[in-house]
Parts: structure tokens; C-alpha cells; sequence
């Protein structure tokens, strides 16, 4: 038993080193969850947010963010995004700014930099908190600081699709000194993965690495959804956290050292990934500018990591196809304002005419892959497609 905690502390402290090399912000700061959505709901409660309080959060991300807000009592706000950025559209922003605003998250969609210093000046003027979703970016800079670092706090997740992966999993560090106490207090309120989830984790990493193919990609991902949406299997998101507002029981989870061990893998390999990432996004925006493509603006921001490369498309799901046909794989980020829920928004408090940027983009969008080596396959599909791609706007 001795020798079991002693292990896992290790394992955490050398886990928490690495990230650490990447964060600048001291070991002590960081703090580890099952889910990036667990590791914001941490920060929210660290926050006391609760009954009254409003969280402002742009109209195109994941139902899970907008879900931990609910889950503590709080009304989220939605504000539009810019086309050009994926996020937070600022003279929006600051229109739902009110007296009862409690905290601002700001997204790093695609690993695209929200503007962090103009939140700031609005959030600071009126004492109002700011969470950085780094979800998509982790290992990029904005100005030159790292990705999550300028935040009172921010999260990031290691689910399957993100910069480096542990299957499932996230984490959340705090800059505002004022939030470390209650931040440790909640570490005893975690539950610990048990015997099952450990054993469902360790299987689908096999399963990623053995079973999982160009050929058989999109059969699983499919299989693996609907396991994960039955509660048959350890997954992104149960059923109830993609359907209702209601929190499911064994939410607020640590992470496993299972989880720990397989992130000190992956994190290795995380600067030549980002290499490649972004090397295949500037020829994405090489290949569109020169055809009048939509792309995102090559001197908006210089060190994004492009986790995805965001396209707009005429008609998605024609291109969709194709794009499987030719063996492409895309992601889905973000196909629906509070993704991946299409029915009545109305159930998170969307009002659609709030948000006609996310509306528009979420029916458009598609994400081109970037961590693979053979980006010229995707540019010559491209070519072959362009009448479906959207002009430059
Ligand atoms: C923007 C954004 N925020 C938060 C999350 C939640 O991360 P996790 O699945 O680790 O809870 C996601 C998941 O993909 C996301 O895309």
C-alpha cells in the first residue's frame, strides 16, 4: 500500500514536471482530473461561482463546457464568434457584459488564440474572472506566452483528438494565487477511477493502437460513440452529458495513474507533432490563398498550433463523402453552436439569433488534419474539390 502511494506520487509529480516544462507555471499549480471538463468545473467552483452568477462563454464549443456551468447553478451567456478567429467576438462581448458576469471563457478554438489581452482589459475593469479553454492548445504561444499561462486560471484536455493524449483526461492550472487553497481543499471531494474504468482505458488504448486503421477509422469511431453514448464503455461523453443538464453521478473524478503514464508517453512526442501540425497548416493556407479559398489569415497569429485546420464548405456533407471515399479523415469540431447537441438548443439557454456567426460556421465547417505526413493527399483532394470550398470572404 506504501509502496502504491509512493509510486503514484512519482508518477503525478514527474507528469506534472513535464507539462510543467511547457506551462512555466510550477508543478504546484497544476491539477489533474478524469475529463478537461472536470478540471473546468473544478476552476468554476474554485471561483464560487453558483445560483446568480453569469458565465460568458462564445456560442461554438462543446455542451460538456457549457454543461459545467449549469452543473454549479450559474446561467451561461453566449456570445458570438469572429469568422476569421473561431472565437470570442469582442464588441459582442462586450454588449453581454452585466453586473452578475462572474467569470470570462475564453476559447482557443482549433489552437487559434482568443484575444487575451482585450478580455482581460473588459474582465479586469469590472473584477470579473477569466478561464482559458486550452483545450485545443496545448504546446502553442499567443504573443509569445505560452497557450493557458495568462488566465486567473485555464484547462486543457488529453482526450483522444487533443495535442497529446491519454484516452481520456484534462487538467486544470491556476495563475490567480487567490484560487490554490480552494483548488487543494476540492482535491479531497475527487473520487478515484475504480477497477472498471482502469481496465476500459487500458483496452482502448489497445484498441487505438492495434484495431484502429485508415481502413476501419470511421467504423470505429462510429462503434466507439455509440458504446460511449450506452454507458458501455469508458468514453469522451455518457449519453446524459451530451443529452440533459443533469450532472451524472462520479462526475467530479480524478485521473488515474493509468492516465498519467500514458500522458508522460505522449507528451514526448508532442514538439515534433506540433512541428508537423504546423507545417502542414501554413501549406493549407498557401494552397487556399493562391486559389481565393477561405483560410485562416496567415498574419492573424504566429505560433497556433493548428490541432485542426478549420474549412468552410458549401455542402458539407457532399464533401464529407468524398473525403471518406478518398480516406481523409476529418473532424467535427464544432458541427452544431454547442457541439455535438443538433436538436432545440433551447434546453442550454441558446438563443440562436444571438450567436448568427457560430450558426453559420457550425453548418459550414469541417477541420482538415494536420498531425499526418502525407498533406499533399489532402491538397490534391482539395484541388480536385475546390468548387465546393467556400470563396475568400
Ligand atoms: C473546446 C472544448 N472545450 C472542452 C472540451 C472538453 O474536454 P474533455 O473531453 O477532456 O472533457 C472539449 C472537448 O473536445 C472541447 O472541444
Amino acid at each position: 500500500m506504501q509502496y502504491n502511494s509512493t509510486s503514484k506520487n512519482k508518477t503525478e509529480s514527474r507528469y506534472k514536471d513535464l507539462l510543467n516544462q511547457y506551462l512555466m507555471s510550477g508543478s504546484e499549480s497544476i491539477f489533474l482530473y478524469w475529463k478537461g471538463r472536470v478540471a473546468l468545473y473544478a476552476i468554476l467552483r474554485a471561483m464560487g461561482v453558483g445560483e446568480g452568477d453569469e458565465v460568458i462563454i462564445q456560442g461554438y464549443t462543446c455542451v460538456v463546457v457549457v454543461n459545467a456551468v449549469i452543473y454549479l447553478g450559474a446561467k451561461p451567456i453566449y456570445v458570438d464568434i469572429d469568422q476569421h478567429t473561431f472565437n470570442i467576438n469582442l464588441d459582442n462581448l462586450k454588449n453581454k457584459v452585466t453586473n452578475n458576469t462572474k467569470v470570462i471563457i475564453c476559447q482557443n478554438t482549433y489552437g487559434l488564440s482568443s484575444n487575451l489581452e482585450e478580455i482581460q482589459k473588459i474582465a479586469s475593469k469590472k473584477g470579473i474572472y477569466t478561464v482559458e479553454d486550452c483545450t485545443h492548445g496545448f504546446g502553442g504561444s499567443y504573443h509569445g506566452i505560452p497557450n493557458g499561462t495568462s488566465c486567473d486560471a485555464s484547462f486543457f484536455s488529453t482526450q483522444w483528438n487533443k495535442p497529446f493524449s491519454t484516452g481520456i483526461g484534462g487538467f486544470a492550472v491556476i495563475h490567480n494565487s487567490s484560487l490554490l487553497n480552494k483548488m487543494k481543499e476540492q482535491e479531497q471531494d475527487k473520487i478515484f477511477p475504480n477497477f472498471k474504468d482502469r481496465v476500459e482505458l487500458k483496452m482502448m488504448y489497445f484498441i487505438r493502437e492495434y484495431l484502429v486503421n485508415d481502413f476501419t477509422y470511421w467504423f470505429m469511431v462510429s462503434l466507439y460513440r455509440w458504446l460511449s453514448r450506452h454507458n458501455l464503455v469508458v468514453g469522451s461523453s455518457s449519453g446524459e452529458e451530451v443529452t440533459g443538464t443533469e450532472m451524472p453521478d462520479n462526475y467530479f473524478k480524478a485521473m488515474s495513474v493509468t492516465q498519467m503514464k500514458k500522458g508522460i508517453k505522449s507528451i514526448q512526442k508532442l514538439n515534433e507533432v506540433n512541428k508537423i501540425r504546423k507545417k502542414n497548416a501554413t501549406e493549407y493556407t498557401h494552397f487556399l490563398m493562391t486559389k481565393s479559398k477561405n483560410h485562416v489569415n496567415k498574419h492573424l497569429f504566429s505560433d497556433h498550433i493548428f490541432l485542426k485546420y478549420p474549412l468552410l464548405v458549401e455542402n458539407r456533407e457532399e464533401f464529407k463523402k468524398k473525403a471518406e471515399k478518398n480516406r481523409i479523415i476529418l473532424g467535427e469540431w464544432f458541427e452544431a453552436p454547442v457541439y455535438p447537441y443538433s436538436g432545440s438548443l433551447k434546453l442550454w439557454g441558446v438563443d440562436e439569433k444571438d450567436i448568427p456567426v457560430a450558426m453559420y460556421v457550425s453548418k459550414h465547417v469541417v477541420n482538415l488534419p494536420t498531425d499526418i505526413e502525407e498533406v499533399n493527399k489532402v491538397i490534391d483532394f482539395l484541388k480536385r474539390e475546390l468548387l465546393l470550398i467556400k470563396d475568400e470572404e
